[in-house]
């Protein structure tokens, strides 16, 4: 029997996708389908599994998805021109230019680029900064607010809890401390954003009612460094060498998910924890750019 402080992010991200198929249907009924476009450049191999999973949900779902892969070594200028040709496509609502890019691409001006109201990354600078400002109409990045969704659905109080971030990333340490100090409903919390210059990182840490780890090291965090009963959230993907593995290696978090997991109140596995939900969460801010765009 699974244990049960395991936060089933599979479980939940159903259930959210539950009520966007209601939605999708009530487009459908206006005319409307609601329309993705994927953007991957080179040949990443993590970007090319999560591209796969996305395009497969819009599936699912009764999303048409589109998928454009260009080459490794395509210029500012050539992508910038496919983005203007998406942004002023009627047939599509949402626009997702797959990250990491290959470093020749300043990811500002790509994420730029993208009209806010078709950026259901949450990554343009205009919806950066309503999230800053408590702005409700702008999109949320998707990785953060799929934690906060998955936290809200756990009965995790979120509001007057001491919150800390590990990693400082745009894509979900930084929103995500942005996005739960808010005086707002499932947030209002005391954050501390920690990161590799931070001094006693294990101090903040065993001060957590809510840990958050998304720095990208592999198993960084121990049992050690956790307060009995934190509910502890692992957004790392990390591939590690284990010649025992197929192939070689084998994916861990950010989390030494064995040992933290017997002193958590909760835990979210991973697999199976924040990944649904950030994909969940990309649907949903796909039927809400149909929605606005069908009004
Ligand atoms: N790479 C890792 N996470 C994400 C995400 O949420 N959006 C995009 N576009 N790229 C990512």
């Amino acid at each position: 029997m699974a244990p049960a402080n395991l936060i089933d992010g599979r479980a939940i991200a159903r259930q959210l996708q539950g009520e966007l198929v209601q939605r999708i249907e009530a487009l459908k009924g206006r005319g409307v389908q609601p329309g993705l476009a994927f953007v991957r450049v080179g040949e990443d191999a993590a970007s090319k599994v999560y591209v796969g999973r996305k395009e497969k949900m819009c599936a699912e779902l009764g999303i048409a998805s589109e998928t454009h892969v260009l080459p490794e070594q395509t210029s500012e200028p050539e992508l910038l021109v496919l983005l203007d040709r998406l942004n002023a496509d009627r047939q599509l609502h949402g626009i997702l230019v797959q990250a990491p890019l290959p470093p020749h691409l300043r990811a500002t001006t790509v994420y730029a680029r993208v009209s806010p109201e078709k950026d259901v990354d949450g990554f343009h600078p205009l919806n950066v900064g309503k999230l800053m400002l408590g702005d409700p109409t702008g999109f949320l990045p998707c990785t953060p607010a799929g934690i906060r969704e998955l936290l809200a659905r756990s009965g995790v109080q979120v509001a007057r809890a001491e919150v800390v971030v590990l990693g400082r990333g745009n894509i979900v340490g930084k929103p995500m401390a942005a996005m739960l100090c808010q005086k707002a409903p499932h947030a209002n919390a005391t954050v501390t954003l920690c990161h590799s210059a931070t001094r006693d990182i294990g101090a903040h840490c065993r001060r957590a009612d809510i840990l958050i780890a998304a720095m990208g090291v592999a198993e960084f965090v121990k049992a050690d460094m956790v307060k009995p009963g934190a509910v502890v959230v692992d957004v790392g993907v990390n591939r590690v060498s284990d010649p025992s593995a197929k192939g070689g290696s084998r994916l861990v978090g950010d989390v030494d998910f064995a040992a933290v997991q017997p002193i958590a109140g909760q835990i979210t596995p991973n697999p199976g924890g924040v990944g649904p939900m950030t994909i969940a969460m990309l649907m949903q801010n796909t039927v809400r750019a149909a929605e606005h765009a069908a009004r």
